[in-house]
């Protein structure tokens, strides 16, 4: 765990939070996960956080690590509690965290519509590789999925412990 000076503290996800994280979820994307998912993830192994402001529960993010990679599968914070610098704390958190347990790339996938999010990533350093054709769902069939990567090697020092 690690209390941050926003006043957030991240740890890892429990089956108590899954309602609330299927909530975010809900309000968040067009075509969600549902609370299943989250409990089969959960279940799965993968690293599930959740970060939270005075116990109120504000974003969580999904990983999946395998070899020298980790793979963000799910990064979202809560509608009301974005632009205040969560979603850039949590990334930061989660880079530090694969960086020290092995990975040395961090790959995830996201819409070429999501300007916010691509900025984020940007300002992180990671860099768009290539296209996954048809990858989400989209109101008029599918979209493709810009894939970005990092390499945990470009980051520098970053004072996060957990
Ligand atoms: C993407 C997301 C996680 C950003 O979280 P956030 O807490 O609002 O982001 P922060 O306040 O930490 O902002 C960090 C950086 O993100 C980018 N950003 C955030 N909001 C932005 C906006 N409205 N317009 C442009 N860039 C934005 C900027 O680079 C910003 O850095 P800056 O403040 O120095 O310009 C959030 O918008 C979200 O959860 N979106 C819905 C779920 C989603 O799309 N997840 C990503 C799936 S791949």
């Amino acid at each position: 765990m690690q209390v941050f000076d926003l006043n957030i503290e991240i740890n890892s996800m429990h089956d108590v939070d899954l309602s609330t994280v299927a909530s975010i979820e809900r309000k968040s994307y067009d075509y969600p996960w549902s609370e299943n998912i989250f409990r089969d993830c959960l279940l799965s192994g993968y690293t599930c956080l959740v970060a939270k402001r005075n116990d109120l529960l504000v974003g969580y993010t999904i990983l999946s690590f395998a070899l020298n990679e980790a793979h963000i599968l799910n990064f979202c914070i809560d509608k009301d509690h974005r632009n205040l610098g969560f979603g850039e704390k949590l990334l930061d958190f989660l880079i530090a965290k694969s960086r020290s347990e092995g990975a040395e790339k961090i790959f995830l996938e996201v819409r070429p519509s999501n300007k916010k999010a691509i900025a984020l990533y940007l300002k992180k350093g990671f860099e768009k590789i290539a296209k996954r054709p048809s990858y989400y769902k989209h109101a008029h069939g599918r979209e493709d999925a810009d894939i970005y990567l990092l390499y945990t090697s470009k980051i520098g020092y970053l004072d996060i412990q957990y």
